[in-house]
């Protein structure tokens, strides 16, 4: 039988007795990997191979492993230095052994931290003594680093555990093929196989010299493997962002834009935020020292929302009793929340038209001075909205949510009371983490209260809310520390594989 010469390659590589990987077959065959396995899925086609599959664990070196595998463990090229300036008898100065060592910058910390559990010797305040005794052609660190880098393969699984945790190699899961050749292929091949005279690929010279015309094309497998290419790609958080966008657009929502920077007036006190409130301290925001205060705020603006902080609003309100103060109200600060874009489209200053019925939406970022963890960072993406309209109660608040998140695949929701200074009734918002099983908070809302839109002029009901668009992101793709996503610790094998499917 006549075949394209690729699968003539593989096949005659190919054995019936054991099954051969692709990175094998190609290496007999002297064609790429990519190509093998076309050629051997055609052939399996055909029934002549089968192809088998199987995820193996490979380990690799990183960057920092692959520089210790040239020039030592850092604890053990410290033992080293430690034995020569004759610790292996009585102690000698740790700034000593460390110099002659060697070692510099993060390195230092490296060894120390490792040089006593290994049983190097002992670390006595600024002493630094070495066992005589301890010996670093023992060390299975050292020993596992040293096969993986001459590219072996290691048994020992706590040493490339330590070594894992150490960040030295990565083990990362591939799938492997491999190709077995079946009956009918043996029968094929005792009866002879020749390559046919198909061409795989079009090239610049067939087309220049016109032989394309008479060559006879071998088909395209579109179930081939392709090559696995890592592209620059947008941050899975800005495709969490866009879908956002888009998801809220199709309900209906218009954009919201605005300063990241604002004064405390569109932040908090046209929120009701009374000015001795605990939020409103220098601790939890991020001052502006230069320039400090805003240059203009809209007088009868200001003037209402002084009343009703100090009044409150309606025949029956009162105010908070506290002190009111322009000048406090002027100082600029990052937005601790997106609620200052809503506060500024609603008074009017955006410059919209706020006429009900609207429903607005901003997912941008908001800065807040909390304390780094798995669920916290200094900044973070908000998604705000609010909906006007002249009758609007908690279940519109409640089935706006349940309709946004379950395009995302989030169905699980629930809903805890909680208080606002802006809100009454207002409500947390919780779903539950797809592998921790745990509540976490996603969201915070309300309906706005008569105080705070009286004075922008509102005279209909607004339902509002600040969504984390990251906690949307773990609920969506699973990973569980905010630092996966963010920083310099980011993970970024999730970065590069995660996908936002809405
Ligand atoms: N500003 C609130 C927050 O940052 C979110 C919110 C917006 C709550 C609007 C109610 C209404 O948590």
């Amino acid at each position: 039988m006549q075949l394209p010469p690729q699968q003539v390659a593989v096949l005659e590589a190919a054995s019936a007795d054991e099954p051969r990987r692709i990175a094998d077959l190609a290496a007999d065959a002297g064609e790429p990997p990519e190509t093998v396995t076309g050629a051997a899925f055609e052939l399996a086609d055909a029934g002549l191979v089968d192809v088998t599959e199987e995820t193996v664990e490979e380990v690799e070196l990183t960057d920092e492993g692959r520089e210790y595998a040239d020039a030592g463990l850092p604890e053990v090229r410290l033992y080293e230095a430690a034995l020569a300036a004759g610790a292996g008898e009585s102690p000698v100065s740790m700034g000593e052994a460390i110099g002659a060592s060697g070692l510099e910058g993060p390195q230092v910390d490296i060894a120390l931290s490792n040089y006593a559990r290994k049983g190097y010797g002992s670390i006595d305040s600024g002493d630094l003594g070495a066992d005589p005794d301890a010996d670093p052609g023992e060390d299975a660190e050292a020993a596992a680093l040293e096969t993986l880098a001459a590219g072996g393969t290691v048994d020992d699984d706590d040493a490339l555990a330590q070594l894992e945790r150490r960040d030295l190699v990565a083990v990362r899961e591939r799938t492997v093929r491999s190709v077995v050749l079946t009956d009918a292929g043996v029968t094929e091949l005792m009866a002879g196989v020749e390559a046919s005279e198909k061409v795989g690929q079009l090239t610049p010279d067939m087309l220049a010299s016109g032989e394309w015309r008479d060559a006879e094309f071998a088909d395209y497998n579109v179930e081939a493997d392709a090559g696995d290419y890592q592209g620059g790609k947008v941050h899975v958080l800005r495709q969490a962002a866009e879908r956002v966008k888009e998801v809220l657009v199709g309900m209906g929502f218009q954009e919201m834009a605005g300063p990241h920077v604002d004064a405390d007036f569109y932040i908090n006190d046209c929120l009701f935020m009374p000015q001795d409130h605990p939020a409103r301290n220098h601790w939890d925001r991020f001052a502006l020292a230069e320039p400090d205060r805003i240059d203009d705020l809209p007088g009868d603006l200001v003037e209402r929302v002084e009343r009703a902080h100090r009044e409150g609003v309606g025949p029956d309100g009162d105010g908070y009793h506290s002190p009111w103060d322009e000048d406090f109200a002027r100082a600029l600060a990052l937005r601790g929340h997106t609620t200052s874009l809503t506060a500024r489209y609603l008074s009017g200053v955006a410059g919209e038209d706020v006429e009900p019925p609207q429903r607005y939406f901003s997912v941008e970022k908001a800065y807040r001075n909390d304390t780094l963890d798995a669920t916290h960072l200094l900044e973070f993406f908000q998604i705000e909205g609010w909906v006007m309209a002249d009758d609007l109660s908690v279940r519109d608040l409640m089935g706006t949510f349940r309709e946004f998140y379950s395009q995302f695949g989030i169905t699980d929701l629930e809903f805890k009371p909680t208080y606002n200074p802006y809100t009454e009734p207002s409500f947390e918002l919780f779903g539950r983490h797809p592998e921790t099983g745990e509540l976490i908070e996603i969201g915070n809302s309300g309906i706005f209260r008569p105080e705070m839109l009286e004075p922008l002029g509102v005279d209909a009901d607004v339902m509002a809310w600040g969504l984390a668009l990251e906690r949307l992101l773990m609920l969506v793709t699973g990973f569980e520390d905010i630092r996966d996503v963010h920083g310099t610790l980011c993970d970024l094998a999730f970065l590069r594989d995660a996908e936002v499917v809405y």
